[in-house]
């Protein structure tokens, strides 16, 4: 059977990491979530003050990007990737919504993007990957033989990524995780670098009203057909 490539893009809390990940793992293919990637230099820019504090200085980020390590490793016992920040598993520490409120703003800046981008590029390049963003479809592997793109409403994302906090500990209102996606959406959709868009050729598959066994049946199903 030949591998191919899935970019699985679309707005924040769409579930695209949880769907991504049970694909990949039907398939036998790597799965890479690109978000996890801008999260972790928006952790490195927040410890180093450059995000968040009194004086944002986002030029230093720039300057300091080359110091910047990062790499996934499978953690056998979940089944899944890691993170990896200059050797520290920081896979906890990127996923709060102190985080997620700075996020978007780090991943405007062009040479963050180049320089993630790159080693996305390099990591599917052997094809056999399940890569999810907002920008895979579109910039990273535009030549990708199944595009999903996926959307629900936004209430339907807050309601799932509250869940998904509270469940982790955090304390946090329903109005502040509903706030956090819309903004998110707004930046990520309007900005100058490779804006958040549907590619062309991409599906799009709308999963407010659908449970997860449902979505992976469905998305299975296409990329069989591509396969
Ligand atoms: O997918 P996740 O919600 O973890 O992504 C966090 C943020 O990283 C997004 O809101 C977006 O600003 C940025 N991002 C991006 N391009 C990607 C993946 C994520 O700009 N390919």
């Amino acid at each position: 059977m030949s591998k191919i490539t899935i970019a699985i893009d679309g707005f924040s809390s769409t579930g695209k990491s949880t769907l991504a990940k049970q694909l990949a793992k039907a398939l036998g293919y790597v799965y890479v979530d690109t978000g996890a990637m801008y999260r972790a230099v928006t952790l490195f820019a927040m410890r180093n003050g450059f995000i968040g504090g009194e004086s944002e200085k986002l030029e230093d980020l720039v300057q300091l990007l080359p110091k910047i390590k990062l790499r996934f490793e499978p953690n056998e016992a979940l089944g899944f990737s890691e993170m990896y920040l200059n050797g520290e598993n920081i896979e906890k520490q990127i996923r709060t919504l102190e985080v997620s409120n700075y996020v978007s703003r780090v991943a405007e800046i062009e040479q963050v993007r180049y320089k993630l981008v790159e080693m996305q590029k390099e990591m599917g390049k052997e094809k056999g990957v399940v890569m999810d963003g907002r920008d895979i479809g579109t910039v990273v592997f535009p030549d990708a033989e199944l595009k999903v793109f996926m959307t629900a409403s936004p209430q339907a994302r807050a309601t799932r990524r509250y869940k998904e906090l509270l469940d982790r500990g955090e304390k946090v209102s329903y109005e502040e995780v509903l706030e956090n996606v819309q903004k998110r959406d707004y930046i990520d959709s309007n900005r100058e670098f490779s804006p958040l868009r549907k590619a062309d050729d991409a599906i799009e598959f709308d999963n407010s009203d659908m449970g997860l066994k449902e979505q992976f049946e469905r998305l299975l199903s296409i990329a069989r057909r591509f396969i």
